[in-house]
């Protein structure tokens, strides 16, 4: 599938993953993330998985993010989002956001799940800007630190 969304007033382009885009996206993980995703696993979901996408951000031409997610049927989980830290707070997030629910959206999807460290205020204010409400707890899901998750949940029309 190819699908590629442009926002030429933020200089910022959102499409689809490519292989080329992998060092990237791993590099980015690693940097971001207490558990990163192995390299493989993040190369089965752009090149292989077809109930996966992910979508990458470039601003002004330059690998600026990603998200990783899955679908099942109906519903999509979101796996991960990431902006690299000296692209942050230019509106990347929110470009990844409007691009994943639009792409879920044509592709059927009515629910999107994630989980999210309780700490996580950024990126709880994040889902929540995009309709995302919390519905539970996992006590200590995070193993690196025994940090409980978040339970968020987007449904269709949630976003105003
Ligand atoms: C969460 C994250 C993806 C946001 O990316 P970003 O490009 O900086 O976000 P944007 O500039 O598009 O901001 C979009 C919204 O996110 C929220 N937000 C982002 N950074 C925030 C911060 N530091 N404090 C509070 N709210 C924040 C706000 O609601 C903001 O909307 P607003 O500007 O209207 O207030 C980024 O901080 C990140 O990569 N964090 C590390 C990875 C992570 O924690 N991912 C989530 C778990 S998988």
């Amino acid at each position: 599938m190819i699908m590629e969304t442009c926002r030429d007033k933020a200089k910022i382009r959102v499409r689809i993953a490519k292989s080329s885009d992998l060092d990237d996206i791993y590099e980015l993980d690693m940097q971001t993330f207490a558990m990163p995703w192995s390299k493989e696993a993040l190369s089965y979901d752009i090149l292989e998985n077809d109930n996966a996408f992910v979508i990458v951000a470039e601003y002004e031409g330059e690998f600026a993010g990603y998200a990783d997610i899955w679908t099942v049927l109906d519903e999509a989980d979101l796996n991960s989002i990431a902006v690299r830290v000296d692209f942050r707070r230019k509106g990347i997030g929110d470009a990844i956001m409007l691009a994943m629910t639009e792409i879920l959206s044509a592709n059927g999807v009515a629910t999107i799940n994630l989980e999210v460290r309780v700490s996580n205020m950024p990126a709880i204010k994040l889902y929540k800007k995009y309709g995302f409400n919390e519905c539970g707890v996992r006590p200590g899901y995070y193993l690196d630190n025994g940090e409980d998750a978040l339970i968020m949940k987007r449904e269709t029309g949630g976003y105003a």
